[in-house]
């Protein structure tokens, strides 16, 4: 027996040891830690329990016969995050730069199976050359392989990737396929072309970091849902996020009994609203104000900003917020937000995370770009996202609420469980400027001042329309209420949708609008 106990713990040390001492030098040089290190500072202390250390590749062309790649590139298992399950995989660099070959990809099918069969988190640190070119058309398969189980998982298990280094080509399409893309700067890449590739062919030049670093991907392509600056801060996030979700879409968020009083007044909102209605102010102060603790995890900060989404608590249960930004293009909509705030919209649905909606948006962004763009297409994502969702809605109009925005942002007839409007709430089909030129402009054109008449007619309406009481008095809004019992008034409604159940027509699936 000893000399077997020997003979395991020798392989198991020429696993452990990856590419070996040179290559893991080479990857600290670089920045990086090593797929080990991630995946100790990413799960519970001394909770991993590896799968398949022994797996081997099988290919014999281009010289593989007889190489051995420790672990096969890349480290799978289970472990615990705050005392919860997941399963992850951490592609290893230092084996032969992380490449995707048939059996690499197979120990990463594995992990994906257990975690959908066990309804846990699924987190995948990627770091990887891509598909390993000596393996061919088997390497493309397990790609395929890893898509379709990315498929089958969404809605039922979070799915998150963290970019650690380079993911080039189709790779790219498994993290894009999961539900949250973390990046690091300096050291993740994402590109389905590379530079070099991209100059033979177009001409352009661009570097690495330009064309996929972390800051394209987390402020202008939305690639990215969360940039860090480094590894450690990362894998952190990625701790944070997990301790607002639930395991699977069959459990609840875990609830955390609140210290922040449910019942805290919130004077400070009584006076952020500008008294002029063209005046900005930042919506995150709202949403700091309203939530546990002023603890308030935003997705995509970077990304379309006029629209703010993420995680909080109140009164110890996770909601998702869905807010305009009135300090970015007025937090107005575009084809952007339309993107962003449906896809977190469905996510929150599909994994039983209530929804509470943050209204001040003057309507859609007018332009050529966005009617070339398809804001039609794009904006009615966000409809379809918060008709189509079954989970608790609640929806806080602050100011402005005009016209297909109003409508857009979770209103009553798209099915909100709950509409509250502050006193300065503006529901109308157009802002009071616009209304006026339109229904008066014969009155306006023929007045001895026209100017004088037309700021006369604008404030007659805004007297008239811009306020909550015509929607109130409609039952469209619920409550009218002082700005400074929001967090109680909502924590409220909340506790007492909790347990909502409302039921869809059964089918296949809809036909999103994409
Ligand atoms: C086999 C690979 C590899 C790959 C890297 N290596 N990528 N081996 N297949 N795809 C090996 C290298 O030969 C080297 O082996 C080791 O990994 C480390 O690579 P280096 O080049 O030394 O590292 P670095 O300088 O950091 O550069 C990293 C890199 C570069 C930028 C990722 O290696 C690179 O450009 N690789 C090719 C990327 C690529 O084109 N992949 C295919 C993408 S298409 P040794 O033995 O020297 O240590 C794709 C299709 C997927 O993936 C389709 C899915 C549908």
């Amino acid at each position: 027996m000893e000399e077997l106990l020997a003979e395991l713990e020798a392989r198991r040390q020429k696993v452990l040891a990856g590419g070996g001492e040179e290559k893991i030098d080479k990857q600290h040089q670089a920045g990086k830690l090593t797929a080990r290190e991630r995946l100790a500072l990413l799960l519970d202390e001394g909770s991993f329990m590896e799968i398949d250390q022994f797996v081997c590749h099988r290919a014999t062309e281009l010289g593989m016969k007889d190489r051995e790649l420790p672990g096969e590139g890349v480290v799978t298992g289970t472990g615990t995050i705050n005392g919860r399950q997941v399963f992850v995989y951490a592609q290893d660099f230092t084996v032969m730069g992380g490449s995707l070959g048939e059996m690499h990809a197979a120990k990463i099918c594995k992990i994906m199976d257990l975690a959908l069969k066990t309804g846990s988190p699924l987190i995948g640190l990627n770091d990887s050359g891509g598909a390993r070119i000596q393996e061919g058309v088997a390497a493309l398969n397990g790609y395929g392989e890893i898509f379709k189980r990315n498929t089958m998982a969404s809605g039922v298990i979070p799915q998150i990737a963290a970019i650690m280094g380079p993911c080039a080509g189709g790779a790219v399409y498994s993290p894009a396929l999961m539900d949250f893309v973390f990046m690091v700067e300096g050291t993740s890449h994402m590109f389905i072309t590379g530079p070099q590739v991209i100059k033979a062919v177009t001409g352009e030049e661009v570097s690495f970091e330009e064309l996929g670093g972390a800051y394209t991907h987390g402020s202008k392509s939305g690639v990215a849902h969360f940039v860090a600056s480094t590894e450690e801060e990362c894998l952190h996030l990625i701790r944070v996020l997990l301790s607002y979700l639930p395991s699977n879409n069959l459990e609840d968020p875990p609830y955390i009994s609140p210290t922040d009083s449910p019942e805290r007044i919130c004077p400070g909102l009584r006076q952020l609203i500008p008294v002029d209605p063209n005046k900005a102010y930042d919506v995150k102060e709202v949403i700091r104000s309203i939530v546990d603790d002023g603890l308030f995890l935003e997705v995509q900060s970077q990304y379309a900003p006029n629209l703010v989404i993420g995680f909080a608590r109140l009164a110890g249960y996770t909601i998702g917020i869905v807010a305009n930004q009135p300090r970015y293009l007025a937090g107005c909509l575009d084809i952007d937000t339309a993107d962003k705030g449906a896809r977190f919209v469905r996510f929150c649905d599909a994994f039983n995370i209530p929804l509470l909606t943050l209204v001040d948006t003057p309507g859609y962004l007018p332009g050529v770009d966005q009617e070339e763009g398809g804001i039609i297409r794009h904006g009615a994502k966000l409809i379809y996202a918060f008709a189509e969702a079954v989970v608790p809605k609640l929806t806080l109009i602050m100011r402005k609420a005009y016209g297909g925005a109003y409508l857009a942002m979770c209103s009553r007839s798209l099915g909100a469980d709950h509409v509250a409007a502050w006193p300065t709430a503006e529901i109308a089909v157009m802002g009071p400027e616009g209304a006026a030129n339109i229904i008066f402009r014969r009155e306006i054109s023929q007045a001895p001042d026209p100017e004088e008449m037309l700021q006369r007619k604008i404030e007659e309406y805004r007297r008239n329309f811009a306020h909550p009481y015509v929607a109130a008095a409609l039952g469209l809004v619920d409550a009218v209420i002082d700005p400074a019992l929001t967090r109680s008034h909502l924590a409220r409604v909340l506790k007492a949708l909790l347990h909502k159940r409302e039921n869809r027509p059964a089918k296949k699936h809809g036909n999103f609008p994409v």
